[in-house]
């Protein structure tokens, strides 16, 4: 199956819905972990509206990605409990070491960076979650320990 089936699938399947566009967005960023680029047109032409009405949501929800993520996609846990266990300085942190701000991929496409508002996991904050997994308890210097393993995990798998 081609993308461009796979995304009209994916219309198909909702655009019955009320307010479809949005749980449209949702279901292609599952299939493809970000909303390729010519998936715009595909929806609007569907929804009968415009691309420019389609980018305008896309734009004001930062969740949705317009390229894909990084091998490791690493979302920071910014809500209150977390908060108060000094997830700012944490996020600070993980900034400077990825050098990306959120919503940005690092040029060798390994890490990308996202704010996420609790992971259900606010006991055992600062929160951080690569990819689908939850890490708690988390501190600068367990940060780039486990950045360094999925690095080198990373060159393992390539070599
Ligand atoms: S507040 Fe961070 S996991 Fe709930």
């Amino acid at each position: 199956m081609t993308e461009r089936e796979a995304i009209s699938d994916i219309i198909d399947a909702h655009r019955h819905l009320e307010g479809s566009l949005l749980p449209i967005l949702h279901a292609v960023q599952d299939r493809f972990g970000y909303l390729p680029p010519n998936s715009n047109r595909l929806i609007a032409d569907a929804l009968r509206v415009s691309e420019a009405d389609v980018h305008g949501v896309i734009s004001f929800y930062h969740y949705f990605r317009q390229r894909p993520p990084g091998k490791h996609a690493v979302s920071v846990c910014r809500a209150e409990a977390c908060q108060a266990q000094g997830c700012r300085q944490l996020e600070a942190h993980i900034k400077t070491r990825l050098g990306i701000d959120f919503h940005d991929v690092t040029d060798d496409g390994q890490f990308s960076l996202e704010p996420v508002y609790c992971l259900g996991n606010c006991a055992t904050g600062p929160t951080v979650r690569v990819n689908n997994t939850i890490y708690g308890r988390m501190s600068a210097e367990k940060v780039d320990r486990l950045f360094e393993r999925l690095a080198v995990d990373t060159v393992r798998l390539l070599s």
